[in-house]
């Protein structure tokens, strides 16, 4: 099954508040974005398709990997999703959709996401348990409900897709549209989504805290 990755890296990472959009931050030296692609590569993807910042596409061409195909991202990450899906192949079988922002990524997420589509499944999402007691609260902050979290997980990237699936779910979703994942496009597309296990060091780098983690991890 020929699988090509798309990595959302077209966000501007206004909470890390660094001095350069989120994916070109280093991590050990290198870009977030160059270790996605790394994880998508080694994992098993066959091509990558990186969605980013029109302002910056010469920085992401020159500490990416020849081959790695760029297009301009847009202003929600499913309108940076929508165009990247639009370079991927006819051919292509497989769609995985990776956050730059998840640079540790280990490889084996990537694997057990292609297993489970060589497998049958149409959409597949890598997940966590909830650790904490979580609660649904009302806009004063009162709690209303606290789910069992037993039936609770957390969702990450990369999130894996049969190709005609994921094209056919953006197809039907409104121009305006803005979902978090991509596994809530195919779900309001009335497609099952099944889950493989998540790794902790695929954790999100969002604020500064995180990408000091994420120093710290790779020093050891
Ligand atoms: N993303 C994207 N296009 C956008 C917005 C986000 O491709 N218009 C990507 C980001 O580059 C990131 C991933 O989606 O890899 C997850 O988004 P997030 O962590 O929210 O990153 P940013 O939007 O860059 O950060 P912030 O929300 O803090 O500005
Ligand atoms: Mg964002």
């Amino acid at each position: 099954m020929f699988a090509v990755g798309i990595v959302a890296a077209a966000g501007s990472g206004l909470r890390l508040g660094a001095d350069r959009p989120k994916a070109l931050v280093p991590l050990a030296a290198r870009p977030l974005v160059a270790w996605a692609v790394a994880t998508l590569v080694d994992g098993g993807v066959d091509e990558v398709v990186v969605a980013v910042p029109a302002a910056e596409h010469d920085q992401f061409a020159a500490v990416l990997p020849d081959g790695v195909r760029l297009v301009e991202g847009g202003a929600t990450r499913t309108a940076s999703v929508r165009a990247a899906l639009g370079a991927v192949p006819d051919g292509a079988g497989a769609v995985l959709v990776h956050d730059a922002a998840r640079p540790l990524t280990p490889p084996a997420v990537v694997a057990r996401v292609l297993d489970a589509l060589a497998a049958g499944a149409l959409a597949v999402v890598p997940v966590l348990p909830v650790v904490d007691t979580t609660v649904v609260v009302d806009g004063q902050g009162t709690v209303t409900a606290a789910p069992d979290r037993g039936t609770l997980r957390r969702v990450q990237t990369p999130q894996g897709f049969d190709r005609a699936t994921l094209v056919a779910a953006y197809a039907a979703l409104d121009d305006t549209a803005e979902l978090t994942d991509d596994a809530a496009v195919v779900r309001a597309h009335g497609v099952p989504v099944t889950t493989v296990a998540g790794d902790e060091r695929a954790a999100k780098v969002t604020v500064a805290h995180d990408l000091a983690l994420a120093e710290l991890q790779v020093s050891r």
